[in-house]
C-alpha cells in the first residue's frame, strides 16, 4: 500500500526533449528543477481543493467539486509561448513571465460552487491571489465561460521555500464540455464549415449558460424546501 502511495505521488521528471536544439542552453538541470517545482505546486493546490471538498462533504453533505484535472505545460509549448512574447528561452523568463506552466482545472456542478471554491481557496493565508479573470460574468465573444485565477503558493523544499504560480480554471461540467469541443475547433486546421461551427458553438454556449442558471435555481429551491 505504502509503495503504491509513494509511486503515485512520485513526480515524473519533465526533461527537455532532444530536438529542442539550443533552447534553454546550459540550463537542463535548472529546467528540470523548475518543472519539478511547478509539479509540486500543482499538488499543493490540488490537496487544498480536496481538503475543502472533503470538509464540505461532511459539514454540508455535498461536494462542491465534481473532479479536478491537472496539467503541466510541456517544454515545446513553453518555448512557443516565450517566442510569441519575444522573450529569451531561459528558466528565469519562464518564472517571471508565464502564469500557466502549472495548471489546475476544477469542475463543479453548479455556478455558485465555482465562486465558493474560489473564495475558500483564495481566503487561505498562504494563497496569494495574483489575478482573476471572470469569464462567467464577462464571457468571451465565442461564448467561453470559466473563472480563472492566478495564485501563488509556497512550496517547502529541504532547505528553502519557493513561491510558485498556478493557473486555476474553475467551471461547471457543462462549461467544461463546451470548452473541450471548442478547443478542438481552435486547434484543428482546415475544419470544414468552420464559420458555421463557430456560430453554432456560440449558440450552444448560450443554451448551456441558461441551463446552468436554471439548474442552480432548481437546486436552490430543493435546498430551501429541505430546510
Ligand atoms: P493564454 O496565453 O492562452 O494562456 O491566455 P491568457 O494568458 O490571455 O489567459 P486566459 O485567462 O485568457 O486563458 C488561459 C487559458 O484559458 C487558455 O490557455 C485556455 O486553457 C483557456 N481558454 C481561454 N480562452 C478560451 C477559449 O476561448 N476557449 C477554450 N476552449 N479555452 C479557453
Ligand atoms: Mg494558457
Amino acid at each position: 500500500m505504502l509503495d503504491e502511495e509513494l509511486q503515485t505521488s512520485y513526480i515524473r521528471k519533465v526533461s527537455l526533449p532532444k530536438d529542442m536544439g539550443n533552447l534553454f542552453v546550459g540550463e537542463t538541470e535548472d529546467f528540470e528543477k523548475m518543472m519539478m517545482m511547478y509539479s509540486c505546486a500543482i499538488k499543493e493546490v490540488k490537496t487544498k481543493l480536496q481538503v475543502l471538498n472533503d470538509e464540505l462533504s461532511m459539514s454540508r453533505k455535498r461536494n462542491p467539486i465534481e473532479f479536478i484535472k491537472t496539467r503541466i505545460k510541456q517544454p515545446d509549448s513553453i518555448a512557443t509561448k516565450l517566442k510569441k512574447k519575444g522573450l529569451p528561452l531561459t528558466v528565469e523568463t519562464v518564472r517571471g513571465n508565464l502564469n500557466d506552466v502549472a495548471g489546475v482545472r476544477v469542475i463543479c456542478a453548479f455556478i455558485d460552487d465555482i465562486y465558493q471554491v474560489a473564495d475558500m481557496l483564495t481566503a487561505q493565508d498562504d494563497v496569494k491571489l495574483i489575478k482573476t479573470k471572470d469569464y462567467i460574468k464577462n464571457p468571451k465573444m465565442n461564448g467561453y465561460r470559466s473563472l480563472h485565477l492566478i495564485v501563488e503558493v509556497p512550496v517547502f523544499f529541504s532547505d528553502h521555500k519557493e513561491q510558485i504560480r498556478v493557473e486555476v480554471q474553475i467551471r461547471t461540467i457543462a462549461m467544461d464540455f463546451w470548452a473541450s469541443l471548442e478547443h478542438q475547433v481552435k486547434y484543428k486546421k482546415n475544419v470544414k464549415d468552420a464559420e458555421n461551427i463557430v456560430y453554432e458553438l456560440r449558440a450552444c454556449a448560450d443554451v448551456i449558460n441558461r441551463t446552468d442558471f436554471h439548474m442552480q435555481s432548481i437546486r436552490d429551491r430543493i435546498v430551501e424546501e429541505a430546510n
